[in-house]
């Protein structure tokens, strides 16, 4: 990796500092062609209000992110998958929202040389998420809170390598009890589906995960079954990163992925030892996620001050491989 500016990483992995794009499309390109099986990131998206880590608007956006599609896409293989993480925006001053988000995903999988499509689109739901945009919600009273982002998953290929057997749901208790009974009633529901006799009995360790994903239980008492259930809320892991960085004095980087979302992405569409690459690493969760499930990871960030939350992460004893400076 020569000219590269490598902060820290572990036997897996390489956290990068600089411009994802120019590290993807000139320094890294060689290397990296055709042998990256899951690009998962967060983008910065276009905010009103600029967050500490910057970020572009209106048409320079928009430009900015055409000019990832090429450049991600060669570096897929051929049953390789981008997932993205984007939240919605919202216009300058008006209630109303932006469609910058949504022209970003239609300028990615419409660019006549990168060759992508839209897998599924996935919403991760934030019932904690504080009521913003604050002017037409709180103040005007307008408009209702937003609290979900959505999360596109594209691939160069209508079959990209997946398993959802891998990320099965906890059954719930109704169907862990007719388990145990070994029955139930069959025949025809009032819908005009017809279920049959034995159609429900196998335990087949899970159920199938579904496209909506709640980040936090909403109420304690509610059963709330996703895959990896415990990860998706606030984890023991999220717990030690967030702890360390209140004992080290160190504000968390204020636009982190979900654990939980990025485990469930590489377990769902990865094997052990692919390769998982985040352009836009900040605090390193993709890095973090593909290091607990033993998968190869390159984070690439611009802020350096960022490296720091990343080496918190990887400190962290779920992890068992050393950080290597
Ligand atoms: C939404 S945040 C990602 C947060 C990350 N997923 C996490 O869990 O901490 C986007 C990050 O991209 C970084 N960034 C913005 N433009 C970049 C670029 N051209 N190359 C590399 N990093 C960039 C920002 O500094 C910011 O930390």
């Amino acid at each position: 990796m020569n000219e590269l500016r490598r902060d820290h990483g572990t036997e897996l992995g390489d956290y990068l500092i600089g411009d994802s794009h120019e590290i993807l499309s000139k320094k890294l390109k060689d290397d990296l062609e055709g042998k990256v099986q899951l690009i998962l990131t967060s983008p910065p998206f276009p905010l009103n209000n600029k967050k500490s880590y910057g970020n572009l608007q209106g048409e320079e956006y928009l430009d900015w992110v055409r000019e990832m599609a090429p450049v991600w896409s060669r570096l897929l293989t051929d049953d390789g998958s981008i997932v993205i993480e984007l939240g919605n925006a919202w216009e300058p001053g008006r209630p109303i929202q932006s469609l910058l988000p949504l022209q970003a995903l239609m300028s990615l999988v419409q660019h006549p040389d990168a060759n992508l499509r839209l897998c599924q689109q996935f919403v991760c739901y934030n019932p904690s998420r504080l009521p913003s945009p604050a002017n037409w919600v709180t103040i005007n009273r307008i408009r209702v809170t937003d609290s979900y982002t959505n999360v596109w998953w594209l691939s160069k290929s209508d079959y990209p390598k997946a398993d959802n057997r891998r990320i099965l749901r906890p059954y719930s208790k109704s169907m862990q009890k007719l388990h145990e009974r070994g029955s139930y009633n069959h025949g025809k529901r009032s819908s005009e589906h017809h279920i049959g006799e034995t159609s429900f009995l196998t335990d087949n360790g899970g159920s199938i995960a579904h496209n909506f994903l709640e980040v936090e239980q909403l109420d304690e008492r509610r059963e709330v079954r996703l895959p990896n259930a415990l990860s998706m809320a606030n984890t023991s892991s999220n717990d030690y990163f967030l702890r360390t960085c209140r004992e080290q004095d160190i504000t968390a980087h204020p636009a982190r992925m979900q654990v939980g979302l990025a485990e469930m992405f590489i377990q769902f569409l990865t094997d052990e030892n692919d390769l998982v690459v985040d352009p836009f690493g900040g605090s390193n969760t993709t890095g973090f996620a593909a290091e607990k499930n033993k998968r190869r990871w390159i984070s690439i960030e611009m802020q350096e001050k960022y490296a720091e939350q990343s080496r918190i992460r990887l400190g962290d004893p779920v992890v068992s491989e050393k950080i290597r400076a």
